[in-house]
C-alpha cells in the first residue's frame, strides 16, 4: 500500500513512520510527504529518507477546497491508500474527508476526547488531570472527533512542565502511530459504528 503523510512541522512522527518502514514494522511505501510549510523541518527528513515531497502555499489557493483538490489530484497520481497527518495545522474540507472517507488518521496528543484542538498537552497539564497520552483516531468532518484506533495513558507528575509532559507524549506517539499505520495497512481495524475494532488474531 502506498501511503501518504501531511505535516506542517517538525516531523518528528514522520521520522518514525519512515523509520518504521525502513525497518520492515510497516509494510507500505511512503509514496508522499505534503506540507503546507515550506520551511518544515520534516521536509528535510522526507527528502533525505528519499521520499518525493510536495510543498503547497495555502496563497495559492482561494479556498480550502481548492487547496485540497490540488493535494487529492496528487494523491491518486500516488496511489494513495492510506492518509496520515501527522502534525498538520490544516482542517480537511468536508470533499477531501469524503473523498478518504475512513482512510485519513490523525495523531492528538492528548487522550480524546478531552482536550481537542491544538493545545492538547497544555491544556491538559493546567486543567490538572493525572492522565493523558496521545490518541490515532480516523478523521471525520468535526475536530479531532472520528473513531479512536488507539490511546496510551501516561500518568502527570507533580513536578512535570509542559516540555517535559510533551517529551513523554512524543515519545509514546512515536510507538502507537507506527502500530496504528501498520494495523490499518494489514487490514486489522474494522471500523463500527464510533468504535474500532482491532483484529489482533490472523
Ligand atoms: C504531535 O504532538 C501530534 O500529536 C500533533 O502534532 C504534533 C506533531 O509533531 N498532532 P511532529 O511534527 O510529528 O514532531
Amino acid at each position: 500500500m502506498n501511503i501518504a503523510v501531511l505535516c506542517s512541522g517538525s516531523g518528528t512522527n514522520l521520522q518514525a513512520i519512515i523509520d518504521s518502514v525502513n525497518s520492515g514494522y510497516i509494510p507500505a511505501k511512503i509514496a508522499l510527504v505534503v506540507s503546507d510549510k515550506k520551511n518544515a523541518l520534516a521536509l528535510e527528513r522526507a527528502k533525505k529518507a528519499g521520499v518525493r515531497t510536495l510543498i503547497l502555499d495555502k496563497k495559492d489557493f482561494k479556498t480550502r477546497e481548492d487547496f485540497d483538490r490540488e493535494v487529492i489530484k496528487n494523491l491518486k497520481e500516488q496511489n494513495v491508500g492510506l492518509v496520515v497527518l501527522a502534525g498538520f495545522m490544516r482542517l480537511m474540507s468536508p470533499h477531501f474527508i469524503k473523498e478518504y472517507r475512513n482512510k485519513i488518521i490523525n495523531i492528538h496528543p492528548a487522550l480524546l476526547p478531552s482536550f481537542k484542538g491544538t493545545n492538547g498537552i497544555k491544556d491538559a497539564l493546567e486543567y490538572g488531570v493525572k492522565v493523558t497520552g496521545p490518541t490515532v483516531h480516523f478523521v471525520d468532518e468535526k475536530l479531532d472527533n472520528g473513531p479512536i484506533i488507539l490511546q496510551k495513558a501516561l500518568e502527570v507528575r507533580d513536578d512535570d512542565t509542559e516540555e517535559s509532559l510533551l517529551e513523554r507524549v512524543h515519545g509514546e506517539e512515536h510507538k502507537i502511530y507506527p502500530e496504528a499505520i501498520r494495523l490499518f495497512v494489514e487490514g486489522k481495524l474494522k471500523i463500527e459504528g464510533r468504535r474500532v475494532k482491532i483484529i489482533r488474531k490472523e
